[in-house]
């Protein structure tokens, strides 16, 4: 069994330190340096064909609905199209508003989950166009959409999902380069930008895996916690959301992500002495928010972990501990911030004696609803 894990302990530390070449392989031969394009040959949709797209449905379940909230924002930014972001269970109850000019995008590690499968159905029933994000080739999900893109994160075994959200991610980046070059909304200039610094991630998540001494330290010192909370604006939310979900499902600890500008409105109340604030702070623009957030939760005696890019020494002042990532786009920030989260989950659950790979009560997949 061992072997199998590669010497590892768990699978689920093995999958984490699979995530660069899984980013890598992800973008291989779609994303190439020098080259002023997406290559998307699995991909048949049309110029045309977006020209008659208004609206854009992400709809998955789990940890792909969290890359899903990351796909919202970037897809809006690069080819601006108004994107809605929706859990199948939800999306499929709800008579959303699908027709021809819809475009929705599933998302599936597996390819089987029920509701997804379910909500994937309606849709095309509707007359709209699908896109398949999945990481098993041939997968139900796969078969039944009119274009996949597949992520290539090589089979998960570990319930609790790492390197298949990182590829989810990737793949988001991908789709939101590909629209926006075609409808013409991202700029070369930008999309060179974007391309270049894709390329740099799989180097810059391997040094961060590298890093792992102060996730450790403060798994180690408050592992014995009954809640947790974690806080981000923008991009840093749903890594923050992803965060919390790892930690729930692997630890069995209760925690909660918040958008930090609605801290005043609950969360706050619950904030007291030694309670941990995992607080991300990667987003650039709103990098001094965040401060002010964190010195919120600290005058309530919150001890607090942060994450944000070298060179922002500002935030050690008020954090008991911070993890600085290598300097990427603001943009990309999912991509790094998500595995040092990754590793709370695991070395907390590593210090609770929970079994890591197969949790209680979860499944890999939920193929019935
Ligand atoms: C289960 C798994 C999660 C996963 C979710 C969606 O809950 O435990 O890790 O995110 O299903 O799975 P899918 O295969 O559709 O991505």
């Amino acid at each position: 069994a061992s072997a199998e894990k590669g010497g590892y302990e768990h699978f689920m530390i093995k999958e984490i330190h699979e995530q660069p070449k899984a980013i890598k392989d992800t973008m291989t031969s779609r994303i190439m340096m020098d080259v002023d394009e997406v290559k998307l040959d699995d991909i048949k949709l049309t110029k045309e064909d977006l020209e008659s797209i208004s609206k854009i449905y992400i709809v998955a379940c789990g940890t792909a609905y969290h890359a899903g909230i990351v796909g919202k924002y970037v897809i809006e930014r690069l080819a601006k199209i108004p994107v809605e972001v929706d859990v199948a269970s939800e999306f499929r109850y709800r008579n959303p508003l699908i027709n021809k000019n819809t475009l929705m995008i599933v998302v599936s590690q597996s390819g089987e989950t029920a509701d997804t499968l379910a909500a994937l159905r309606l849709a095309k029933e509707h007359g709209a166009r699908v896109i398949a994000i999945t990481n098993v080739v041939g997968s139900s999900v796969a078969r039944e959409a009119d274009d996949v893109l597949y992520t290539w994160a090589g089979p998960e075994i570990a319930v609790a999902s790492t390197k298949a959200y990182v590829t989810q991610l990737i793949a988001m980046y991908i789709i939101a380069l590909y629209l926006g070059r075609l409808n013409g909304n991202l700029s070369i200039e930008e999309f060179r930008l974007i391309r270049d610094e894709m390329l740099k991630l799989p180097e810059k998540a391997e040094y961060l895996l590298n890093q792992k001494e102060t996730i450790q330290k403060f798994a180690a010192t408050h592992y014995v916690h009954k809640d947790m909370f974690y806080i981000g604006r923008g991009l840093d939310f749903a890594v923050a959301l992803e965060g919390a979900l790892k930690i729930k499902e692997i630890s069995y600890i209760h925690a909660e992500a918040y958008a930090a500008g609605e801290l005043k409105h609950g969360p706050i109340a619950l904030i007291d002495k030694g309670v941990p604030v995992i607080a991300l702070a990667t987003q650039e623009e709103l990098f001094e928010k965040m401060l002010s957030n964190i010195k919120e939760v600290v005058a309530r005696g919150a001890h607090v972990i942060s994450f944000a890019f070298e060179g922002n020494d500002d935030i050690s002042k008020v954090s008991d501990a911070v993890v600085y990532l290598p300097k990427t786009l603001s943009i990309l920030a999912p991509v790094l911030s998500v595995i040092p989260l990754q590793l709370l989950a695991y070395y907390t659950a590593v210090e609770r004696g929970c079994d890591v790979d197969k949790p209680r009560n979860l499944a890999k997949s939920v193929t019935v609803e």
